[in-house]
């Protein structure tokens, strides 16, 4: 008999292979029970998917059509590295709303704001580069990171977002330690995961800190325009040209286009552009056509209005239900917008080892670790009101409520939470961790 070959005993041969990049890109620890979470007698609120079932999809569908009649041999082509001129001037009118003014030449079309991300890294990270983050930040945006061998340093926040003290001393140590800082990341409206939005006088601060410190500026906004209560508050590019804007379609109107865009200073745009280019040749021809249609033909802001009173029964009852049902020591914020309840958990819980119980009791959420890349967010849990109609998020709270007391009465009893165990439900399709 032969004996089999080294490649043949390994579970993957192409270990050798990778690039070292990869070592960054880190499979989720949580994965797994997300698998189960779409299961019917889940209430999941984890996820971030938009509830897009109020779009006005007949409608849609007609326009779409007469598009393709019409225009099909131009909008089924490649097209501009940039994205197509006209779009880019609608794209103007969006940014308008938050009190942006620009030129289109300075707008580069991305498939989503994810790819805006991942862009706006590779032209300014080197291995090794230290990218200033939220505590916490959106898992999509440091997993990006992680991916180019940046390290993420965050930074403390508070009730008003990044506290500008803590980002003036955090950009005085990094710089002292000889490290480059390539640039603070934030998402200054309902922060993913925390629904923490920045005011006005804070947003001013911030820039000033980050122009005194020669920090650039990555403002990634693609909640803005679901503001809950009020209206929004000016971008941070509308105060300061030099920040580097990220925006997107995917809460405003539909995520499946993968649409979004980064708004940059005319020379990093350059790069922008090349870089976009050999990552795609060039950005959803189709998709920009199709959502250049629907700014055109329908009232999308009626519809971004339809979908604001949606999503506000949605964190109401969220909220009431959280202050009916949650034990003492709890505390959570109170988003002013966006998808996201962030929940901190009485002293000694552990969320990571407390979600195999919530998955079991038929609830998911996320952990709060995955919004840190250095381990932090133990006693944190992130809980979407995006998804689920307002009975389904009560029912879920109730059910997440309960876990929690349950903890508490295990530490009560043992001193210490419990440790994971594994539910026993079969593993189902890929989780949604945005
Ligand atoms: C803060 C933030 N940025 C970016 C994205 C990516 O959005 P998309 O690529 O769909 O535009 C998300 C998605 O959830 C997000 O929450």
């Amino acid at each position: 008999m032969t004996e089999p070959t080294r490649h043949d005993t390994r579970l993957d041969r192409f270990v050798d292979n990778y690039s070292e990049r990869t070592n960054g890109m880190r499979v989720s620890a949580v994965r797994a029970l997300f698998a189960v979470a779409n299961r019917p007698e889940i209430v999941s609120l984890a996820g971030g998917m938009p509830n897009i079932a109020d779009l006005p999809l007949p409608d849609i569908a007609e326009s779409m059509a007469e598009m393709v009649r019409t225009r099909g041999t131009q909008i089924m082509q490649y097209g501009s590295g940039q994205g197509e001129p006209e779009f880019r001037e609608q794209i103007l009118d969006v940014m308008a709303l938050e009190g942006i003014t620009a030129h289109p030449d300075d707008v580069v079309v991305t498939a989503g704001s994810q790819q805006g991300l991942d862009l706006v890294t590779r032209i300014f990270c080197n291995p090794g580069d230290v990218v200033l983050a939220e505590s916490p930040s959106y898992v999509g945006a440091l997993g990006t990171f992680l991916s180019y061998q940046a390290e993420v340093v965050h930074v403390p926040c508070d009730d008003d977002g990044l506290n500008p003290t803590a980002l003036r001393e955090t950009i005085a140590r990094v710089q002292a330690e000889g490290k480059r800082i390539k640039f603070l990341y934030t998402i200054p409206n309902f922060n993913n995961p925390s629904g923490v939005t920045q005011p006005l006088h804070r947003r001013r601060e911030v820039l000033e800190v980050c122009r005194a410190g020669g920090v650039l500026v990555v403002e990634d906004n693609p909640y803005g325009l679901l503001a809950l209560d009020a209206d929004p508050v000016p971008a941070m590019r509308s105060l300061d040209d030099e920040v580097i804007y990220l925006g997107s379609f995917s809460k405003t109107f539909a995520p499946g286009f993968r649409v979004g865009w980064v708004l940059a200073p005319h020379a990093v745009r350059e790069k922008l552009t090349l870089a976009q280019e050999s990552a795609t040749l060039c950005p959803p021809v189709f998709s920009q056509f199709a959502i250049g249609n629907y700014l055109r033909n329908h009232d999308w802001k009626g519809q971004v209005d339809v979908f604001r009173d949606m999503y506000r029964d949605r964190r109401d009852a969220m909220l009431s239900t959280l202050h009916e049902t949650m034990p003492a020591g709890t505390s959570w914020t109170q988003p002013a917008g966006g998808f996201f309840v962030w929940v901190t958990l009485p002293e000694g819980l552990d969320a990571q080892a407390m979600l195999p119980r919530g998955v079991n009791a038929r609830v998911a959420f996320v952990p709060g670790s995955a919004f840190y890349a250095d381990g932090q967010g133990a006693r944190n849990v992130r809980l979407s009101f995006c998804f689920p109609p307002a009975e389904r998020i009560q029912l879920g709270v109730k059910r997440f409520a309960d876990v929690v007391r349950r903890e508490l009465e295990v530490m009560a009893t043992f001193g210490v939470h419990t440790s994971p165990i594994e539910p026993r439900m079969p593993a189902g399709p890929a989780p949604d961790l945005s």
